[in-house]
């Protein structure tokens, strides 16, 4: 059993690995739900407000972005990095790859004139650089049957990444870690290994509700969740960011997941308590509630900018990973978890993916990145049990500690 000093010293660690204040955020949109293109004081008006959802002691203080450009402008530099100076909101950068090279060039154009503009005052904010999002994915046989929208060969997003590296080399965001998000399936897929290669992080969009070929009920979400990331972490070798989960509050039932508030509850409070504090996370999302809500909700608040549920996590029963012992603790190294025991899962050939119904094009920076990934291989690691109770603890504290501080 594990000695009380034992257990101790794990604390004193994991408080350790809080006071590091590991990034914790949204996803953030470049238009509306009506496909408005958002200025400073949209931006404004949603850093303010994730800072402020009660009960989270403002800890919803990092923004990941889907593009550098401000619509419907060439290349002038996105006014959510104004806001976030304002806010002192951290910036998850993004660079929408899924386009021509001249567009990407216009991208790094408004990234090297926000440096110009905004010079330390923003370079201090930014926290990584993502060049692309679920390009991969779209372009995937599965992301083209469901007609996901224009993505990206792997070769092409290694030239993009090249030459964001290339542009930032002689500039204050020359030490950036520079990252690529994508759905789960893409990092097990090892046609896709010069791009993860080429990355100091892998970014990683999970979403158990659109794993909808196998048990996708609430209750074994975690399950799905972990198996996903273990899987990414065992793949890749690389440090993995959350850079997209939650759960919606309205929608169809895929499935066995049901769209409803109790649900997303359940996942904010299994799966969204086990990371905040712990893993750097970028939850999906504030609100898509703007002006209305579409058809699959996500958003945390409404359109009256309340929130939906508790979002306090102090009566929250979290499910860490289930190598949490090894994971929990993130890695600035460029392999953690290698001690992890060995996948006997063959990557990329058990696996299934199918387009979410979030949003309406996946073609256009707008922050509705649509797509889901979905395993057929559900079957948990036989230290699961196990290792699940011991974390579980230690995921209670990391709750009680981070928000209750
Ligand atoms: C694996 O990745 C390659 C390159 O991105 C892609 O063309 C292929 O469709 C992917 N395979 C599957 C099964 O998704
Ligand atoms: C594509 O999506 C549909 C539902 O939208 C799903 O039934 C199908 O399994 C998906 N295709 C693949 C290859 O995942």
């Amino acid at each position: 059993m594990l000695g009380k000093s034992l257990l101790l010293a794990a604390l004193a660690a994991i408080s350790a690995v809080n006071a590091q204040n590991e990034y914790l955020g949204f996803n953030y949109g470049a238009a509306k739900a009506n496909g408005q293109v958002k200025v400073y004081d949209d931006f404004l008006e949603e850093f303010e407000l994730a800072q402020k959802l009660a009960g989270t002691s403002g800890k919803f203080s990092s923004a990941r972005l889907y593009t550098m450009i401000q619509g419907p402008s060439k290349d002038d530099p996105i006014e959510a990095i104004e806001a976030a100076i304002k806010t002192k909101t951290t910036l998850l950068l993004g660079i929408w790859c899924s386009v021509p090279t001249e567009h990407v060039t216009n991208e790094i154009n408004a990234l090297l004139k926000a440096i110009n503009k905004y010079g330390k005052d923003f370079t201090d904010l930014v926290v990584g650089l993502s060049v692309g999002s679920e390009d991969l994915y779209r372009n995937s046989i599965m992301g083209i049957e469901n007609k996901s929208g224009i993505g990206a060969e792997p070769d092409q997003l290694l030239t993009y990444i090249n030459m964001v590296k290339k542009a930032i080399a002689n500039t204050p965001l020359k030490s950036t870690p520079i990252g690529h998000v994508d759905t789960w399936t893409v990092w097990v897929n090892g046609s896709n290994n010069a791009v993860t290669e080429a990355l100091d992080w892998v970014g990683f969009d999970a979403y158990p509700y659109f794993q909808s070929t196998m048990d996708n009920s609430i209750e074994v979400a975690p399950q799905l969740f972990w198996d996903a990331f273990e899987n990414t972490q065992k793949a890749t070798g690389k440090e993995v960011w959350i850079t997209e989960t939650g759960w919606p509050v309205a929608g169809k039932d895929m499935n066995l997941a049901k769209a409803n508030t109790k649900d997303a509850q359940t996942y904010w409070n299994t799966i969204g308590c086990a990371l905040f504090g712990n893993h750097k996370t970028w939850w999906y999302m504030l609100r898509d509630a703007d002006p209305t809500p579409p058809e699959t909700e996500f958003g945390v608040v409404g359109a009256d900018l309340k929130p939906y549920y508790d979002l306090s996590c102090k009566n929250a029963k979290p499910v860490p990973s289930p190598v949490a012992s090894t994971s929990a603790a993130p890695s600035s190294t460029s392999a953690p978890s290698r001690t992890n025991a060995p996948s006997t899962r063959a990557p990329g050939t058990t696996f299934e993916v199918e387009s979410s119904t979030r949003g309406s094009s996946g073609s256009s920076p707008t922050g509705t990145a649509e797509s889901a990934a979905k395993t057929t291989d559900g079957a948990p690691s036989s230290g699961f049990a196990v290792k699940a109770t011991m974390g579980f603890v230690a995921a209670q504290v990391i709750a009680a500690a981070f928000f209750l501080l």
